[in-house]
């Protein structure tokens, strides 16, 4: 069913609850991607031009005790958003109290406030992540509509988005233009995509994925395997694999999915193998038929990127989920490169980065604008994959 968006509502002169998911990497108090502050301008510009007044929050990583307080603050993100914006953020360093009540009623049209770190809810008996009813009610109770644009938390049933959901009254919640993009290019392509989707999957298990390959073995034309979990595969088709990493106890399910998959899965020919897990020690490329003893696999070789690009070559849509090898290290960056660069040379294909280490991977590697959507999700863009019903969206008025 069609999901309200943003434009959808009348927001002039109404306090706007805006949940974005400014789950950002920091370091030394610095953020070090601020991808998903950008992507959620679009949403605030709208609603501030069009008068209302946004209260925006989110969550930042997981809070577990008072330690947490000063490097989980969501301080600095407000200040980034307000060089962003080029306005003013109030920042109010509180989750609920007469303080952040006060800021909401003095907030005028066009204005934006923030307020802290919605999992400081879980130093008293996880109120955000179990989303204990009283909080959803009291953060629904401070603003007239709720616009949700945090994709990355559409797999949580929290009080930020599902409980808020659930008390601001039928009609009044609609997903941002984030959401609305990435329901339409995931769901879109795991949905109704235009055939042959093929799909590119890599990381290092093949746990992470398992729901992901089930999944895409009934919706895509073909898979193809890269990264470490490709070792178990090769385990499961009686191959030696040396040093690589091997998931022993996933050998039996890879068999079941290679013997499901009806030729839909392509594995690696080739690997660039080490004795060591660094960028410095000798490596060499070998067939993934003699994977010497005492050397793992660290990345594709050269021949599988010319097999995944040939392969690619005919799609109509392509979902990317996951590295081909430890492109951390420059001598294991190749595969990942050239698969990167393999998608971003479809020129008549939808391209899909499905978050996570894929899209940190194409965005640190110069490709941000050669896809035609870079998911801000890692665990709700997996979930989406899968074909799982995403709560966050859910939760979202029917048009
Ligand atoms: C993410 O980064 O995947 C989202 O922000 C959700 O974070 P979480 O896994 O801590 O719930």
């Amino acid at each position: 069913m069609a999901k309200k968006i943003v434009t959808d509502l009348h927001v002039n002169g109404k306090k706007v609850l805006m949940r974005v998911d400014f789950n950002v990497p920091m370091k030394d108090g610095k953020i070090t991607d601020e991808n998903r502050i950008i992507s959620a301008l679009p949403t605030i510009k709208h609603v501030l031009d069009k008068g209302g007044r946004v209260i925006a929050f989110s969550h930042l990583g997981k809070v577990k005790d008072s330690s947490d307080l000063e490097s989980k603050s969501m301080a600095p993100i407000a200040a980034r958003l307000s060089e962003l914006l080029g306005k003013p953020v109030t920042f109010i360093n509180a989750t609920r109290g007469t303080e952040l009540e006060a800021a909401v009623a003095n907030l005028k049209d066009g204005e934006i406030m923030m307020f802290q770190n919605t999992r400081f809810e879980d130093l008293e008996g996880k109120k955000e992540s179990k989303n204990d009813p009283e909080l959803g009610k009291y953060w629904a109770s401070l603003g007239d509509l709720f616009i949700n644009d945090a994709f990355g938390t559409a797999h949580r049933a929290h009080a930020s988005n599902v409980g808020i959901a659930s008390n601001i009254g039928e009609g009044n919640t609609a997903a941002g233009f984030l959401m609305e993009k990435e329901i339409k290019f995931i769901g879109g392509a795991v949905d109704a995509p235009e055939r042959p989707l093929i799909a590119i999957l890599g990381g290092a298990k093949v746990s992470d994925k398992i729901g992901v390959i089930e999944n895409l073995l009934v919706k895509a034309d073909k898979i193809l395997i890269g990264g470490a979990m490709m070792f178990t595969f090769f385990k499961a088709l009686g191959k030696n694999t040396g040093k690589s990493l091997v998931e022993e106890d996933k050998v039996e399910l890879a068999k079941s999915l290679l013997e499901k998959s009806n030729g839909k899965i392509i594995l690696p020919i080739d690997t660039v193998v080490s004795k060591e897990f660094s960028n410095d020690a000798p490596h060499s490329v070998v067939s993934v038929d003699s994977i010497p003893n005492d050397e793992m696999g660290l990345d594709i070789g050269p021949e599988t990127v010319a097999l995944f690009t040939k392969e690619l070559a005919s799609a109509k849509t392509v979902v990317w989920n996951g590295p081909m090898g430890v492109f951390e290290m420059a001598n294991y960056a190749k595969g990942t490169i050239g698969v990167c660069e393999a998608i971003a040379n479809l020129t008549n294909a939808t391209t899909i980065i499905g978050g996570g280490d894929s899209a940190a991977a194409a965005i640190s590697l110069g490709f941000a604008d050669k896809f035609s959507h870079i998911s801000t999700g890692g665990g709700a863009s997996l979930e989406y994959l899968e074909g799982k019903k995403l709560p966050g969206v859910e939760s979202i008025s029917n048009k």
